[in-house]
């Protein structure tokens, strides 16, 4: 079949089908179905790369489970800080063995990691029993190098410099049936200092507008009612467009989706972050009180050779303002210790920002040095007892305050989208307030999707036990 004429989406199908017909002989022949396992490392993007990867594959026809003991392992890689790499290659180093028994596994690689051109270098001398290796720009492309590994019988690879293309309309499988995260924009621009996203991940490109609103309304009508909406940086979403529209405005048009109950959104550059998006958060009541907002280091001088182009007052400044819009907004951030250059005065302001603001929580992360990266070839790394030191304080007084901001609902009556049952105690429930904050609470499996009011009785540090309101024991 010649497939010149199909748009991409088309083209693709086509390979799914070759590989469905694949499939469906070698489950003829070993009277077993296939299975197929996708491994995510990092952050929401790759997990939302992930179901798409999954709807693919399920569509091909193989089964899906969560062991690597399958037919095809699919591992979907970060590489933001190097710990990360690190484990792929751990994983990797045990598949060799299992594969030597199972010799018709297939093992594919994909994600940040393999836009490093050094890690395929590496892969191809090292790893020959991996089979398909392909990068961030070209996952729509999955079921054509599946074919492809097929017919020609041999490693694979296929990774992307960069592209502006953005294929719409493939196949997904959502994790959770009442909520998705979608893309509304890839890629970064920004090139922080320590930061090797900008180059993995490429340029930014914002989706159209009405095909972002046209995935929720499908999304909706399957029975989501909550949408966290991604990007690297959503405050700089819609500038590059023909026509642009701001991330605010783009809020508002999904604000108006019936159905839809809750929107989310990460992650927030603070640079980008406008009076117009504060006063949407304000007045729209389905965009959840949570906002993620990174503040890397409160040290200005940091914050210029991390090149946030942010001071520390300007962030300051940025949460009274959104404080006064939203009294009862939850804050999250995300803390780099050990930037180059970074003293214990530098340190000190970073912990004076902490307290000033007082997080609902914080991701602490150890500087990690990413070759490429200007960063990694500044002057004055810090020295690895120094970096603990200061990670360990960090990582107290965060959770010291984490555990007294949380605690401000005790008593109050919130809603609580339910997500599943408890893993520990099947009697309870396990779902979020609008802040994200988790709460448990006695209830069953009709709850799951459904906002239910719960008073919150007592804090745990960082979640709420709870009650549901008209709650009437038999
Ligand atoms: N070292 C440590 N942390 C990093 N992050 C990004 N790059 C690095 C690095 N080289 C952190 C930032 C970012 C989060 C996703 O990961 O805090 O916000
Ligand atoms: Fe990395 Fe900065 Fe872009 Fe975030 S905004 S992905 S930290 S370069």
């Amino acid at each position: 079949m010649l497939t010149e004429n199909l748009t991409e989406a088309e083209r693709q199908y086509y390979y799914m089908e070759q590989c469905r017909q694949w499939v469906e002989k070698q489950v003829k022949e070993l009277g077993r179905p296939l299975t197929a396992s996708v491994v995510t490392f990092g952050c929401q993007m790759n997990a939302r790369d992930s179901e798409k990867l999954t709807g693919i594959l399920e569509k091909i026809g193989y089964e899906m489970i969560d062991s690597e003991n399958a037919d095809f392992v699919i591992y979907n890689t970060c590489t933001v800080r190097e710990n990360a790499n690190l484990r792929v290659y751990g994983r990797l180093g045990q598949m060799k063995q299992i594969k030597k028994k199972n010799p018709s596994m297939l093992i594919a690689l994909c994600g940040c990691m393999m836009q490093e051109p050094e890690v395929v270098e590496k892969l191809k001398k090292s790893y020959r029993h991996v089979d398909l290796i392909f990068g961030t720009h070209n996952i729509f492309k999955f079921a054509e190098l599946i074919y492809r590994r097929l017919t020609e019988n041999q490693m694979v690879i296929d990774i992307w410099k960069d592209t502006e293309q953005i294929v719409e309309d493939l196949p997904n499988d959502r994790k959770y049936a009442f909520k998705t995260g979608v893309n509304i924009m890839y890629g970064c621009n920004n090139f922080c200092s320590y930061c090797i996203v900008p180059y993995v991940r490429g340029r930014e490109r914002s989706r159209q507008p009405e095909d972002i609103i046209r995935e929720i309304e499908n999304a909706v009508a399957d029975g989501v009612v909550e949408v966290m909406l991604l990007g690297q940086n959503v405050n700089s979403y819609g500038k590059n467009l023909e026509t642009p529209v701001s991330f605010a405005e783009l809020l508002r048009r999904i604000c108006r989706i019936p159905g839809l109950l809750r929107i989310r959104f990460m992650t927030s550059h603070p640079k980008d972050l406008s009076d117009e998006l504060i006063q949407v958060m304000a007045e729209e009541p389905k965009i959840c009180r949570h906002l993620h907002l990174p503040l890397q280091s409160g040290s200005t001088k940091i914050l210029q050779k991390m090149n946030r182009k942010y001071t520390k007052e300007d962030y300051l400044l940025l949460v009274d303002k959104l404080r006064a819009a939203c009294p009862d907004i939850s804050l999250t951030t995300d803390i780099i210790v050990g930037f180059p250059g970074e003293t214990e005065e530098d340190f000190l302001e970073t912990m004076d920002v902490v307290r000033k603001v007082g997080y609902d929580s914080a991701y602490t992360f150890i500087y990690s040095k990413r070759t490429g990266t200007p960063a990694a070839v500044m002057e004055n790394q810090v020295s690895e007892a120094e970096v603990k030191d200061r990670f360990n304080r960090l990582l107290e007084e965060v959770q010291t305050i984490a555990s007294r901001v949380c605690s401000r609902h005790e008593g109050t009556v919130q809603e609580v989208l339910v997500e599943e049952i408890n893993r520990q105690d099947k009697r309870l429930v396990t779902g979020r307030l609008s802040n994200n904050t988790v709460v448990h609470f006695e209830g069953d499996v009709s709850m799951i999707g459904k906002l239910i009011p719960v008073r919150l009785t007592s804090c745990k540090n960082f979640y709420y036990m709870g009650e549901p309101e008209n709650f009437t024991k038999n």
